[in-house]
């Protein structure tokens, strides 16, 4: 028993944040943004918008695609570090919206893999054989958690989701999964505040990162990580149809797609239209590239990500 891909779908917030916006609100430059980055704009949430929102959009797309109705849906999960409330969970109160009852539904956070570590998980429970159909999503509001004043985080942020419908089959989806993480590393990226640390006085949830030390162990992890994946499964470099890996920076990227020796051709980026969106960003980048028609069935794929924690993740994918 497998699990395979059935359907994906994303939702970008209507709020569009511009390099040349954020050049008024603090000291940098489109130019700088664009070439350490390759980000030119992000989406924001409106006031009243919330993860849980963006969730339920993703989700309604994805189980268009798949072609199925919301109740045969048996399974939900949401990968996320910004859910709505502290419970319900943002996977109850996507549950709820779209009118399935007493199915599991739960989040879990992984920072930027929060997607990865969901698949991972969700493909062992259907091929487990204790889901049929599992909604796996991956949905953010980072921009809730960014200090507006810092230059070094605030210009790589947006927000996001996107879902896949996964379902059991005869034949190979999902073909291999690989998590890890290290608790080591919790000082390079964190966020200040959360449920059990509460705020110091006049500081709210703030993300923070010595962005150039994470640049260095993200390379060097991934790296070692889609190694692995290739050897474990007996591939060559170059054997990969589609890299979909975390908009994170467009240099980690070219740096993974040079290690699996495929052209920037073969690499899926979004990067420039909504920056870094944590878990949401490898699940709309696959519903992009199946979208505009470059990913077709039966194309291998290698999603991958890396995020706070340290935690990673990957998935090779038969679509
Ligand atoms: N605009 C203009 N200048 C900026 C800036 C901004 N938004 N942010 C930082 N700078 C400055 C720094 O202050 C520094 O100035 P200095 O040389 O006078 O000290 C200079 O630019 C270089 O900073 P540095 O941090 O070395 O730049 P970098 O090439 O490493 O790029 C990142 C910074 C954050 C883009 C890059 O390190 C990165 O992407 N890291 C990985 C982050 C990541 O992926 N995190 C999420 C993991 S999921």
């Amino acid at each position: 028993m497998y699990s395979r891909i059935a359907g994906t779908g994303k939702y970008l917030p209507e709020r569009v944040l511009t390099n040349f916006d954020l050049e008024e609100m603090v000291d940098t430059t489109d130019e700088w943004i664009r070439t350490r980055t390759g980000i030119e704009r992000r989406h924001l949430v409106a006031d009243d918008e919330f993860t849980s929102d963006l969730a339920y959009r993703a989700s309604l797309a994805a189980i268009e695609d798949a072609g199925i109705e919301p109740g045969e849906i048996d399974f939900i999960l949401v990968g996320t570090t910004t859910p709505d409330l502290i419970f319900p969970n943002v996977g109850c109160l996507i549950q709820e919206r779209l009118g399935i009852h007493g199915t599991p539904a739960f989040s879990l956070e992984a920072a930027c893999s929060g997607f990865l570590y969901a698949l991972g998980v969700a493909n062992e429970f259907l091929r487990g054989g204790q889901a049929k159909r599992a909604l796996v999503v991956g949905a953010e509001c980072m921009s809730r958690i960014i200090d507006w004043t810092d230059r070094e985080t605030c210009v790589l942020f947006g927000d996001g989701a996107g879902a896949v419908i996964l379902e059991q089959s005869d034949d190979p989806g999902i073909l291999y999964s690989s998590l890890g993480s290290d608790g080591r590393y919790r000082e390079l990226l964190y966020a200040s505040t959360g449920v059990s640390v509460t705020p110091r006085d006049g500081e709210g949830a703030a993300l923070r990162m010595k962005g150039n030390e994470v640049f260095k162990v993200a390379v060097k992890t991934l790296g070692s990580m889609v190694d692995e994946v290739l050897q474990k499964n007996g591939l060559d470099k170059g054997e990969i149809d589609w890299l979909i890996p975390h908009q994170a920076n467009i240099r980690i990227i070219q740096a993974m797609a040079k290690r699996l020796r495929m052209p920037m051709e073969r690499v899926v980026l979004t990067i420039r239209e909504h920056g870094n969106t944590s878990a949401a960003s490898v699940p709309m980048a696959l519903d992009t590239a199946i979208r505009d028609g470059r990913i077709k069935r039966g194309d291998l794929l290698l999603l991958e990500a890396f995020g706070g924690g340290f935690t990673w993740g990957a998935s090779l994918v038969r679509y």
